[in-house]
C-alpha cells in the first residue's frame, strides 16, 4: 500500500514535470526561498556518522544518505541493475572503490543540483557518464523506462531516510531536469 502510494505520487510528478518547460535550476534568481539543500539542513555542521571525528554539512549528509541507500535499492532491482554490472561485480568481490567513487560523484552532483555552494561536481558530464562509449562502467544506453524506474528507486531510498514528500518531490524535479542527457535511446 505504501509502495503503491509512493508509485502514484512519483507517477503524478512525472506527468506534472514532463509538461513543465525544461528547468535545470530553480527559476527564482532573486527570491530568498530556501533551496532543497537548505531544507535538508544546509551548511549546519554535524558529526559524520560514517567517519568518526569528522564533521559534515547536514544537507550533504542528507543527500549522501539518500544516494547510498539508492545505490543499494538499485542493486536489488532486477529491472535496472544490469546497467550496473561492473559495480555489482566489484561489490560482490568486496571491492568498494567504485561504490565510493560513485557515491562521491552522485553526492556532489545532487548537492550542486539542490543548491549547495560549498561543493563542485568533477565527474563525467551526464551525457558521457551514460554512454558506454565514454564510460565503460555502464553496460548500455539508458532507456526511458529505466530512467523512470531509477526515479522510483531514489524515491524509495528517500522514504527510507525519512524525507518528507515535499522534499522528495523537489528531488524528483532535479532528477527529471537531467532526463534528456541521461536517456540516449
Ligand atoms: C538524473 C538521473 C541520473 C543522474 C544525476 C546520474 C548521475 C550519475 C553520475 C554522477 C555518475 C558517475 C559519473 C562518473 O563516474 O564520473 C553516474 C554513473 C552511472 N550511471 Fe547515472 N545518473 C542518473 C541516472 C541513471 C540511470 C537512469 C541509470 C540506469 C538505469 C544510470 C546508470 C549509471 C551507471 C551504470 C553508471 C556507472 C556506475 C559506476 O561507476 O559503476 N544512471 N550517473
Amino acid at each position: 500500500m505504501k509502495n503503491a502510494a509512493l508509485f502514484l505520487s512519483v507517477l503524478g510528478l512525472l506527468v506534472v514535470v514532463s509538461i513543465l518547460p525544461s528547468c535545470s535550476k530553480s527559476s527564482n534568481n532573486n527570491s530568498t526561498k530556501p533551496t532543497l539543500y537548505d531544507s535538508l539542513g544546509g551548511t549546519a555542521m554535524v558529526s559524520d556518522p560514517a567517519n568518526s571525528g569528522q564533521m559534515i554539512e547536514k544537507g550533504r549528509l542528507g543527500i549522501r544518505s539518500v544516494v547510498d541507500s539508492a545505490i543499494f535499492v538499485i542493486a536489488g532491482d532486477d529491472s535496472i541493475n544490469p546497467y550496473f554490472m561492473t559495480l555489482l561485480a566489484e561489490v560482490t568481490a568486496n571491492n568498494f572503490s567504485g561504490f565510493n567513487e560513485l557515491s562521491k560523484n552522485l553526492t556532489d552532483f545532487f548537492c550542486v543540483g539542490t543548491g549547495a555552494k560549498d561543493f563542485t561536481y568533477s565527474g563525467l558530464s551526464m551525457a558521457n557518464a551514460h554512454n558506454p562509449a565514454t564510460n565503460p562502467r555502464i553496460s548500455e544506453k539508458v532507456s526511458v523506462n529505466a530512467f523512470n524506474e531509477f526515479i522510483v528507486d531514489v524515491g524509495k531510498a528517500a522514504v527510507k531516510n525519512g524525507l518528507p514528500s515535499n522534499l522528495i518531490n523537489s528531488l524528483v524535479v532535479v532528477i527529471n531536469s537531467q532526463m534528456s542527457l541521461v536517456v540516449q535511446r
